[in-house]
């Protein structure tokens, strides 16, 4: 059953679940409760089978998320902020390595936690007046829910350095550049558009396909695991599915492939 929210929304639609983080007087910003919520609400995507893809977005039209709820770090000390940082980070991973396909419609401000909670999922797509950054030194601190890993990983190890040493923020215009965003868009109802179009796309696909593509991706940024090996596996993972059999059956068929999962 779904868990009652107060912080966020998770609403299905035809195979896709909305995330919606709904805290719109504070910037959306992410206290512990609003963490603890968007972990019932990932796992909720992970275990739920009519979800076939996630999108994730910010409530109104100035922030998707302006990052942790600084009201909050008073109560951080050295012992505790290891905890926090560690939990944020598991949590984030979760959005990552989710089997399903996650997207960010980032609606406005994406700051700290919120770029973070963004460069996290799979995709981004952005309204044109977002603005996106990792500003902790601002405030004497440094990305901890991954920022510093996986913005290196997106834009560079030069472009990284600059945007959180001097915190300051981009346009989207600019992150799509970058490559931290993949698409700009003019407003919002485009935003859900594009989001929707993207991720109605995928998941026509065979998802067990899609699911093995992630995985492989990931791997890339494993220390600890050899991304061709993972690959060859994957890879025969996939043909053995009822769905590679689908797929080229109905390729020579010439006819769309109905794909059940398996
Ligand atoms: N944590 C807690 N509260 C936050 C917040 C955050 N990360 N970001 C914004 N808010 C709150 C503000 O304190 C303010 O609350 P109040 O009305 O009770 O005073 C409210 O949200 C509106 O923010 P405000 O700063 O007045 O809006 P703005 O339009 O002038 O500026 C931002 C918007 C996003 C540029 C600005 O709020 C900001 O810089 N936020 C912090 C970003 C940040 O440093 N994030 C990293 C945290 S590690």
């Amino acid at each position: 059953m779904t868990p009652l929210f107060q912080n966020i929304t998770l609403i299905r639609q035809e195979g896709i679940a909305t995330l919606t983080i709904s805290r719109p007087t504070k910037m959306n910003a992410l206290s512990v409760k609003t963490l603890e919520e968007l972990q019932a609400a990932i796992q909720e995507v992970y275990d739920d089978p009519a979800i076939k893809g996630l999108i994730v977005t910010g409530e109104g039209d100035k922030a998707f998320v302006a990052g942790a709820d600084i009201a909050e770090f008073a109560d951080l000390t050295q012992v505790n902020s290891r905890k926090f940082a560690e939990r944020g980070q598991e949590l984030f991973a979760m959005f990552e390595n989710c089997p399903k396909p996650t997207l960010a419609a980032i609606n406005g401000y994406a700051l700290g936690g919120g770029c973070e909670l963004a460069m996290a999922c799979h995709l981004r797509v952005a309204v044109e007046s977002a603005r996106l950054g990792q500003p902790e030194v601002n405030l004497g601190l440094i990305p901890g829910y991954g920022g510093t890993q996986r913005l290196t990983q997106l834009v560079g190890k030069g472009k990284a350095f600059e945007l959180i040493l001097t915190g300051e923020p981009i346009t989207a215009t600019e992150a799509h550049r970058l490559g931290l965003v993949n698409h700009v868009v003019k407003d919002l109802p485009e935003l859900r558009a594009k989001a929707e179009e993207i991720l109605r796309k995928i998941i026509a696909k065979a998802p067990l396909a899609v699911e093995m593509s992630i995985n492989c991706i990931n791997a890339v940024f494993n220390e600890e695991e050899n991304g061709y090996y993972t690959e060859a596996n994957s890879f025969s993972i996939c043909c053995k599915s009822e769905d590679f059999k689908e797929g080229t059956k109905a390729f020579l068929e010439r006819r769309k492939p109905n794909f059940v999962g398996k």
